[in-house]
């Protein structure tokens, strides 16, 4: 038997700081563009189905006449007809795989579904020279192979990655377009490492130094428990007081130049009890993910650096533990925001809206923002109105809203717009403080994301913001397509596809001066 290596992981980290700096991340396997087809163990054919329904495959290394028909290929995408090879050779395997109506959600699928099916295999090639394929459509792809083949394990053995180097044949100018998928699935997989990482390890302080080695190169300064609590973020402060982990606000800034200021803040409850409003058990177990909105502010922020966009960004991290103790925050405290205003806590579970509050309120006091986008899992609501697949879209501004519609269609990563009801906002005012942090329940108007994206638009200052709900997306319950089961990376993606468009567009005027009221 092969001798036991040692976890590659230290052990249980004390309770106040963790021992560990580095990201646990498995590097996803190489992918490159060619002009001819490479040795490889399984070589992929694209089939299409052409307007008389017939289904066609392009040029395939083995003899395949007649084999689409006999096994009733639909051309649907991600079907796969494997033909096994013998002989010599390092080819074993021929995948026509179906690449429905060659649009990019089609290809991503195609793409998730022969990363599966290679798995096992040293080496993939995609034959892409019968099928006009344009930059969208192979970022796409590639997406899809990239991210499907991502995995975390904790396992004392885990077991290696097998498929390692893919290729692509087909057009090499759109080489720039496959540098970038690059970077955005790289970014995904940090953030979904960061997710996946149990919050055992992923104290708020590992997820600020995580932060800062993910983010070389940049900007990036950590606020610590006491600097928060002298600086005046008491919605930080209140959230982490019950935790023996204390709290961290991350500020990480790019400036790829231009005269927009972006701001981007994530919601970073490296794991949320509820606090003293504890949840029950079954409420609890995903709850290392509720810094799935960090993990996604921190991903964008990497790539944006990385493919060097024209613009500034800052993104913001709120982290901390929400954890019930003797020194936890009660239900009926009052507590003092980032620039002044109290909150009557009701409810010590609504927290993520309390950490959000002082670091939106810091980018409109301190950062003078053009645009203020949080992303945040918030609220157990969101999924139930709007299912596991879509976050929940709320803004202050159509076009803001509709800039974030056209990247959710370009990225894949689907958004559904949501109201914000002015007629409920009365239910978040508070007899002693000026707001409450969860709807009166009295006035029996439910609709619990939109009262809390109320809560939020509060600390905008009037700057265009919007307000994205992951609590849906960012995690799956299993395989499927380009995700994984665990965290996802969900706003990674789409963060980056809007910076991208967003970056392209000349900024004719200041949009974001501030609305005083
Ligand atoms: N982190 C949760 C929201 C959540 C629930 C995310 C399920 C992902 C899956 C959030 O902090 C929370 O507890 N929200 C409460 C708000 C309520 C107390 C007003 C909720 O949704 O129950
Ligand atoms: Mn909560
Ligand atoms: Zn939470």
């Amino acid at each position: 038997m092969a001798t036991r290596s040692r976890p590659s992981w230290p052990s249980v980290p004390s309770p106040r700081r963790s021992t560990r700096t580095t990201l646990p991340a498995v590097a996803l396997p190489s992918i490159v563009l060619a002009e001819s087809l490479p040795e490889a163990a399984v070589v992929a054919v694209p089939t299409t189905r052409d307007d008389d329904g017939a289904v066609l495959a392009g040029a395939a290394p083995v003899p395949i006449d007649g084999l689409l028909t006999r096994e009733k290929a639909k051309g649907g995408a991600g079907e796969v007809v494997a033909v096994p090879v013998v002989g010599e050779g390092p080819l074993e395997r021929v995948l026509l795989v179906g690449v429905g109506d060659r649009g990019p959600a089609d290809l991503r699928k195609a793409g998730a579904t022969l990363a599966r099916r290679a798995k096992d295999a040293a080496s993939l090639a995609v034959d892409l020279r019968g099928l006009e394929i344009d930059g969208p459509g192979l970022r796409a792809l590639a997406e899809g192979l990239l991210l499907a083949s991502y995995g975390f394990s904790r396992k004392a053995e885990p077991t290696a990655r097998t498929l390692t180097a893919i290729t692509l044949v087909g057009p090499v100018a759109l080489r720039r377009e496959l540098d970038s998928a690059v970077v955005v699935c790289g970014a995904t997989a940090a953030a979904r490492d960061l997710v996946n990482t149990p919050a055992l390890e992923k104290t708020p302080d590992w997820l600020a130094t995580g932060a800062q080695a993910l983010l070389t190169g940049l900007e990036v300064t950590v606020l610590d428990e006491k600097a928060l609590a002298k600086r005046g973020f008491g919605g930080i402060v209140g959230v982490g007081q019950g935790s023996a982990r204390p709290p961290r606000l991350v500020q990480a800034t790019y400036d790829g130049g231009g005269s927009r200021h972006v701001v981007l803040v994530g919601k970073g409850i490296t794991f949320d009890t509820g606090g003293l409003s504890l949840k029950p058990n079954a409420g609890m177990l995903e709850m290392k993910s509720d810094m799935g909105g960090a993990a996604a502010v921190l991903g964008a922020l990497r790539a944006v650096a990385d493919l060097e966009l024209p613009i500034k960004v800052t993104g913001l991290a709120a982290v901390a533990e929400n954890m019930p103790s003797g020194t936890a925050q009660r239900p009926g405290d009052v507590l003092v925001q980032y620039g002044g205003r109290t909150v009557e806590v009701l409810n010590t579970d609504a927290e993520g809206r309390l950490v959000l509050a002082d670091a939106i309120a810091f980018a409109d006091l301190d950062l003078d923002a053009d645009v203020i986008v949080d992303v945040a899992t918030l609220t157990g609501a969101m999924p139930v109105a709007l299912g596991k697949r879509h976050a929940g879209l709320f803004a202050s501004d159509d076009a803001l809203a509709a800039q974030l519609e056209a990247a959710s269609e370009a990225s894949g990563e689907r958004v559904w717009r949501m109201p914000l009801v002015e007629d409920y906002r009365v239910a978040l005012d508070s007899p002693i403080a000026d707001l409450r942090n969860i709807g009166q329940p009295k006035l029996k108007l439910n609709g619990g994301s939109i009262t809390a994206a109320l809560f939020l638009r509060e600390f905008t200052g009037g700057r265009p913001w919007a307000h994205l709900d992951i609590a849906g997306p960012a995690m799956s319950g299993s395989d499927e397509d380009e995700l994984t089961k665990g965290g996802t990376g969900y706003g990674v993606r789409l963060l980056t596809a809007w910076l991208q468009e967003l970056s392209a567009q000349p900024a004719a005027r200041r949009t974001g001066a501030r609305r005083t009221a």
